[in-house]
C-alpha cells in the first residue's frame, strides 16, 4: 500500500483498513508543530475515509514521542496546539491506538494516555518528565494518568517525572500490553474495538484513594524538590484529578502549565536541560574520532581509584587497578566489591551486571600489568613528584598510543605531561567524589594533548554515563576555582557581620543542600589549609586575606570529623558554637570592622556575584567555553541547586532585572 505523507513529519500506511502512522522527526520525534498539523491531517483523512477502521500512531527511530518540542517553548504558539489535539484523539469516533516503539515521554506520553488502547514494544518506557523542566504537564497527563493508575501511584510518577519501563507500565496499569510486535498488536487492538463503545480514559472515574497516602505520596515528593514550585503544583493537580471534573480539571492544569512554563524556575530548568546536550561539545574535535578504549588502568586503588574503577567497570570497561603492594591492592579490591554490592542494593545494578562487572576487575600490585591497558588514569597522593614520578614509570610500560589520564584536583597538569616522553597522550580526567556517584567529570586539556586524545576522553567520561566539562588549565579548573571565590565570598561576610549558620541558612533557603560552611566540615578543613600554607609566600600583602579559617585549624577544628568545625556537633547534630562566634569576633575586631547585619538576599546576592564573576573570568581565559558548562559544573560537582540554573544562569536574570 502506498505510503501517505500527511506533514514533513508524518506519514502513513494502510493496513488491514487501519491507518499506520508513522512520526518521524528525528532526533526524539519531538511534538513540534509539523507533527502536530500531520496528526490532525491524519485525523481528518481517517474520519473522511469509510475504508479506514482507526488508527495506530507509531514512532519512527528508538523513539515513541520525547515529549513536546521544548525549543517551541517562548515562541508563539502554533496551531493545532497540544491540548487540543490530545482531546480531538480521545473523542475521535473510531479507535486510536498507540504501538510505543520506546520512550514516551511528557506530551508523547499524554498522547498515549489519550489513545482508546496503549501496547508498548519491549523497549518501550513512559514518563511525565514535565517538572524537571519546572512545569507540570500541560496536555492532560495530570488527569488522565490518574485515572488509569490511580492518584497515589501518579503523584509518584509526575512528581518525581520518573519513567516507567514497559513491564511496569503493564503492571501500573498505564499500557494495556506487552508485545513484540506493537504495531501488529495495535491494528489487532483497533480491529477489536472498531464498532464498540471507545475505551475513554478521560471518561473514567479516578478510581478512590487513601487521603493518607495520597497526602504522605504528595509530602514525599515535596520533601524530595528543595524548594522548587513545579512537584507540588503536580502533587495538586493529581490530587484535584478526583473532585473536578475532566474539563475543569485540564483547565486547571493548563492554567498551571502557562503560568510555570513562563517563569524563571522553568527558564532555569530549560537552560540546564540544553547545557547538558551541549557539554562536552567542543568545535575543534569536528571529524576527529575517539580511540578504542577497552582495557582502563587504574593507579591507586583507595577511595577515589576505587570509584573510577567501578564507575568504568559499570561503564563496560575491563579494569586493571594497580596498589603499591598486595595487600593494599587485596583492600583496593574489597573496596570495589563493596561498591558493586551497594549499587546492587540500591537497584542501580542487577546482581548478574555485577558479576559481570567483578569478572573483568584484576587487581595488581605489579605496575607491569598495566601493558594491556589502553587508558591509564591516576589517582594516587596528589603532589606533582609522586604523579611526575608515576608517568615517567608508565612512559615505559604502556603502549605509544596509550592515553594517561590525572586526577588531579590542584596541580597543574601541564606539568605532569611535560615530565612524559609524550605530553600530546595526557589529559586531565578530574572526577568528583564518590566517582562512582557523581556524574561530574572535568576533562582538562592541556596545552599538548592531541585531538584524539581529547576525543576519547570525551568519549570515555560519556560511555560512564556521566558529564564531562572540558576545561582548560588552571588552578582548581573551573570548579574549585570558583568554589574558592564563592568560599572567600563567605569568610569576608564573615569578618563583615555575618555568621556561619546565617550564610549557610541564605544558600539553604535558596535551594543549596547544604551551606559552605557546614560543606566545609563535611568535607575536612585540612587541605584547604595546608593549600594556604603553602600558597602564604606568594600571597599578595594587599589582598583581603581572612584568617579565622586558619585559627579554627590551629585549634584543631578541622571539621565533622574531629567533632568542631565551622560548627560543633553535639550527638552528630550541627550546632552553632560560641567559640566559633568568638574567634570571629576576634578576627573583626583585630581588623577594627564594626560588624554590621546582612538580610538572606544579601548573603546570597554577594556570594552569587562572586561566582558569576570568577566564572566570567574562566570565559575571559578561554578555560571554560560557555556559560552553561560553569553552571553544569557548580549544579553538578558543589551542590547549585538546578532550578536557578547555575551562577552564570542566574546572573544573566539580574542583568535582565536591572536593564
Ligand atoms: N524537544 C526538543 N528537543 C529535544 C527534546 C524535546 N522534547 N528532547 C530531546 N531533544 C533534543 C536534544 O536537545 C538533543 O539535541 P542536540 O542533538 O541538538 O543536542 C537531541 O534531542 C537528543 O537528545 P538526547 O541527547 O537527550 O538524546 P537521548 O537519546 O540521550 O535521550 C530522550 C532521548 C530520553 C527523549 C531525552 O532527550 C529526553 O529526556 N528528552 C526530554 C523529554 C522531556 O522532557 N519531554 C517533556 C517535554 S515538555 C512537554 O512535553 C510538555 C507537555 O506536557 C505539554
Amino acid at each position: 500500500m502506498d505510503e501517505m505523507r500527511f506533514s514533513e513529519s508524518v506519514t502513513a500506511r494502510l493496513q488491514e483498513g487501519v491507518l499506520v502512522v508513522a512520526i518521524d522527526n528525528p532526533p526524539v520525534n519531538a511534538l513540534s508543530a509539523h507533527v502536530r498539523s500531520g496528526l490532525a491531517a491524519a485525523l481528518d483523512h481517517a474520519a473522511g475515509e469509510p475504508a479506514v477502521t482507526g488508527l495506530v500512531l507509531s514512532g519512527a527511530g528508538r523513539t515513541f514521542i520525547g515529549g513536546a518540542d521544548i525549543r517551541e517553548f517562548g515562541k508563539p504558539p502554533a496551531e493545532p496546539q497540544l491540548p487540543a489535539l490530545v482531546g480531538r484523539i480521545e473523542a475521535f469516533g473510531k479507535p486510536v491506538v498507540c504501538a510505543v516503539n520506546g520512550a514516551a515521554l511528557g506530551g508523547g506520553c499524554e498522547v498515549a494516555l489519550a489513545c482508546h488502547g496503549r501496547i508498548a514494544g519491549g523497549k518501550a518506557s513512559f514518563g511525565l518528565p514535565e517538572v524537571k523542566l519546572g512545569i507540570v504537564p500541560g496536555a492532560g497527563g495530570t488527569q488522565r494518568l490518574p485515572r488509569l493508575i490511580g492518584t497515589v501511584a501518579a503523584v509518584e510518577l509526575i512528581g518525581t517525572g520518573r519513567a516507567v519501563r514497559a513491564d511496569e507500565a503493564v503492571a501500573l496499569g498505564l499500557a494495556d500490553a506487552l508485545a513484540a510486535d506493537p504495531v501488529a498488536a495495535a491494528i489487532a487492538a483497533v480491529r477489536e474495538q472498531a464498532g464498540r463503545p471507545l475505551r475513554r480514559t478521560g471518561e473514567l472515574a479516578v478510581p478512590a484513594a487513601d487521603s493518607a497516602a495520597l497526602a504522605a505520596a504528595q509530602a514525599k515528593v515535596v520533601a524530595k524538590s528543595r524548594g522548587q514550585a513545579a512537584p507540588a503544583e503536580a502533587g495538586r493537580l493529581v490530587a484535584a484529578a478526583g473532585q473536578l471534573g475532566l474539563e475543569r480539571g485540564l483547565a486547571e492544569e493548563r492554567a498551571t502549565f502557562v503560568r510555570l512554563r513562563d517563569s524563571v524556575e522553568s527558564a532555569a530548568l530549560r537552560h540546564v536541560f540544553f547545557a547538558e546536550r551541549a557539554a562536552g561539545k567542543v568545535d575543534k574535535l569536528d571529524g576527529v574520532s575517539p580511540r578504542q578504549v577497552g582495557t582502563v588502568g587504574v593507579v591507586g586503588a583507595g577511595l577515589m581509584g576505587s570509584g573510577i574503577a567501578v564507575s568504568a567497570l559499570v561503564g563496560g570497561y575491563r579494569v586493571v587497578a594497580l596498589e603499591q603492594t598486595p595487600e593494599a591492592a587485596v583492600d583496593g579490591r574489597v573496596r570495589m566489591a563493596g561498591l558493586l554490592d551497594k549499587a546492587v542494593q540500591s537497584r542501580r545494578l542487577t546482581g548478574e551486571a555485577r558479576d559481570a562487572c567483578f569478572a573483568r576487575l584484576e587487581t595488581t600490585a605489579e605496575a607491569a600489568d598495566l601493558a594491556t591497558a589502553d587508558l591509564v588514569i591516576e589517582a594516587v597522593f596528589d603532589d606533582l613528584a609522586v604523579k611526575t614520578d608515576l608517568f615517567r614509570r608508565l612512559d615505559g610500560i604502556v603502549a605509544p598510543d596509550a592515553i594517561l589520564a590525572t586526577n588531579t584536583s590542584y596541580l597543574d597538569p601541564d606539568a605532569i605531561a611535560a615530565a612524559t616522553a609524550h605530553p600530546s597522550r595526557v589529559v586531565g580526567l578530574h572526577f568528583f567524589s564518590p566517582a562512582n556517584v557523581m556524574r561530574l567529570v572535568e576533562v582538562v586539556d592541556c596545552a599538548a594533548t592531541a585531538p584524539g586524545v581529547l576525543a576519547s576522553a570525551l568519549a570515555f567520561v560519556k560511555r560512564l554515563g556521566k558529564l564531562p566539562i572540558v576545561c582548560g588549565v588552571t588552578e582548581g579548573f573551573i570548579g574549585n576555582r570558583i568554589f574558592s571565590a564563592y568560599r572567600r565570598q563567605a569568610e569576608f561576610m564573615l569578618e563583615d557581620g555575618a555568621l556561619p549558620h546565617e550564610i549557610d541558612a541564605a544558600l539553604e533557603a535558596y535551594g543549596f543542600p547544604m551551606g559552605i560552611f557546614a560543606v566545609n566540615d563535611m568535607a575536612g578543613l585540612e587541605i584547604a589549609w595546608a593549600r594556604r600554607k603553602r600558597q602564604a609566600a606568594s600571597r599578595n600583602p594587599a589582598e583581603r586575606y581572612v584568617k579565622i579559617a586558619d585559627r579554627l585549624c590551629e585549634a584543631g577544628r578541622l571539621g565533622r570529623k574531629t567533632g568542631l568545625g565551622w560548627y560543633a556537633y553535639p550527638d552528630g547534630k550541627r550546632t552553632d558554637d560560641p567559640a566559633v562566634t568568638a574567634m570571629i569576633e576576634a578576627a573583626r575586631a583585630a581588623k577594627g570592622i564594626t560588624p554590621r547585619p546582612f538580610t538572606a538576599q544579601e548573603i546570597v546576592d554577594r556570594l552569587l556575584e562572586a561566582m558569576a564573576d570568577e566564572g566570567r573570568a574562566l570565559l575571559a581565559e578561554g578555560i571554560a567555553a560557555r556559560p552553561g558548562d560553569i553552571d553544569l559544573v557548580m549544579i553538578n560537582g558543589y551542590g547549585f541547586p538546578a532550578h536557578k540554573g547555575g551562577p552564570m544562569f542566574a546572573a544573566g536574570q539580574d542583568e535582565k532585572r536591572l536593564a
